[in-house]
Formats: C-alpha cells, sequence, structure tokens
C-alpha cells in the first residue's frame, strides 16, 4: 500500500483541468471592453452638417430644373407638332368680333355721326340728310366707303330731296382719322339699323377702296359717285 495521500493538496493540484480562461480574466477582459466603448448618451444626435446641405442642394436644384422644364403646365407642351412661338402669337393677336359685337361697336361709333343725322337717323330737313331709308347707305359700299373716307359736298339728292352742305371726311387727312375696323363697324351698324337692309361692309373693303384712292384729298361730289353706284 503505498502513502500516497488521495487527499493531500498536491495531489489534487497536479489533476485539476485548466480551462481556456478563468471567470477572473474573463471578467477583465470585460472590463478592458466596456472602457474602450463610449459612455451611452441621452437625447438625440443633430443631423449631420453634410447631410443637410446635401439636400438643401437638392431641393434647390430640383426648384430650378423644375422650373426650367415645367412647359408653362400647357399640355400641348407634349405635343411634337406644337409651336410655342406661333401658339403665343395666336393668343396676342385680336380676336375676331362677332357681327353682334361689330354692330355694338358701331352703335357707339354712330353717337359722332347723330351730332349731324340725329339719333334717330332722320337727319334735319334742309340741312342734314337721314341715313334712314337713305338709297345711299343701303346702296353700294364701292360708294358709301367712300363718303366716310373722304366726305361728301355739293348738291345731294336722298329720298327725293336735295341737300347742299359739306360731310365731313372720316379717313386719312379728316379730322376724324378713323381706321379701316371703325368705319366697317360703324357702315354695318347704320346699314341695318332703322329697318335698313344693307349688308354689313367688311374692314378689309374699307382697307380696299382706301387703298384704291389714296391719292384722293377732296371731298366726293354726287356726279362722280353716281357712276360708281351703278357698278
Ligand atoms: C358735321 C355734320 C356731319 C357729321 C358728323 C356726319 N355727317 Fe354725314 N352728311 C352730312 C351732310 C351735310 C351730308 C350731305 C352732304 C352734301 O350735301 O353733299 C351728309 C351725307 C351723308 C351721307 C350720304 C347721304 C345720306 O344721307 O345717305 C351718308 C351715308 C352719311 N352722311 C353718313 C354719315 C356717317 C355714317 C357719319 C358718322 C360716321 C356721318 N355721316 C357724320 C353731315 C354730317
Amino acid at each position: 500500500m503505498s502513502t500516497s495521500n488521495d487527499n493531500s493538496p498536491s495531489d489534487k493540484k497536479g489533476h485539476i483541468e485548466h480551462a481556456g480562461a478563468t471567470d477572473e480574466s474573463i471578467q477583465r477582459v470585460h472590463a478592458i471592453l466596456l472602457r474602450e466603448q463610449d459612455e451611452p448618451k441621452e437625447g438625440f444626435t443633430p443631423m449631420p452638417l453634410f447631410l443637410l446641405g446635401f439636400i438643401s442642394a437638392m431641393i434647390f436644384l430640383g426648384s430650378v430644373y423644375f422650373v426650367q422644364n415645367r412647359g408653362d403646365f400647357d399640355p400641348l407642351v407634349y405635343d411634337t407638332r406644337y409651336d410655342a412661338e406661333a401658339a403665343k402669337a395666336a393668343a396676342s393677336a385680336p380676336k375676331a368680333l362677332t357681327p353682334e359685337q361689330i354692330i355694338a361697336k358701331g352703335k357707339v361709333l354712330y353717337n359722332t355721326c347723330a351730332s349731324c343725322h340725329t339719333p334717330s337717323g332722320m337727319g334735319v330737313p334742309g340741312a342734314f340728310p337721314p341715313l334712314a331709308g337713305s338709297e345711299w347707305v343701303n346702296g353700294s359700299e364701292e360708294v358709301l366707303v367712300r363718303i366716310l373716307l373722304h366726305g361728301l359736298a355739293g348738291p345731294v339728292t336722298v329720298k327725293g330731296s336735295i341737300y347742299n352742305g359739306n360731310m365731313p371726311a372720316f379717313g386719312p387727312g379728316g379730322g376724324y382719322s378713323w381706321n379701316d375696323e371703325k368705319i366697317s363697324q360703324v357702315l354695318s351698324y347704320v346699314r341695318q339699323e332703322w329697318g335698313n337692309t344693307g349688308t354689313a361692309i367688311t374692314a378689309e373693303r374699307v382697307a380696299e377702296i382706301r387703298k384704291l384712292e389714296a391719292s384722293r384729298s377732296k371731298p366726293w361730289s354726287e356726279a362722280e359717285l353716281l357712276p360708281l353706284e351703278k357698278r
């Protein structure tokens, strides 16, 4: 029997199983690792300046791009046949008036005539001939436009009565200098008012006759106009 003692510490020591790490060493390493970390903080961290700047720049550049490419929110912009210049010109061009609007404008313009020919168009016997029922008003536009452009002087027969006065020129050189539109409007008005039966006269027709008579400077006489009336 050996003297060895199974319970001796020295013996025991020799048989201790060595773990990879002891409790103390684990705790020590953890302490080190924890010390390396930042202390946890409360509250929030402000947005990094770079990110704020980047987002702001994106919003700004996006706005600039949008404004430059919005196409005025016009759905036709995506039409390949769309011509922006032509569309702009068409929008700013004066709109053609309806016949009713032309008559309405002529009625206002007639106030100028009414001082002589009277508001009822009946004229003043012996001084101003009538426009209501007048053969000149209801007759050829060739003649009527010429009377307005350069005036009328000397004896003239209207509805069987002879007048001898001076009808002022409303065209070039006269005191009024009305344009083609105004002359066409007032004549279109008088030709359908007071039971008159004349047709409307366009500004284009007035312009043509104005051109034809560009060299004329004196008022017409009845003798000059009567042959034109039959044309
Ligand atoms: C300052 C007065 C005066 C004004 C304003 C005047 N007229 Fe006359 N008008 C006359 C006179 C006078 C005659 C006759 C001329 C003559 O005797 O040769 C005449 C003749 C006429 C005639 C031919 C004869 C007839 O009675 O049909 C017509 C048409 C006419 N005027 C239309 C007009 C129109 C339209 C206006 C307005 C844009 C106008 N006149 C403004 C004085 C005026």
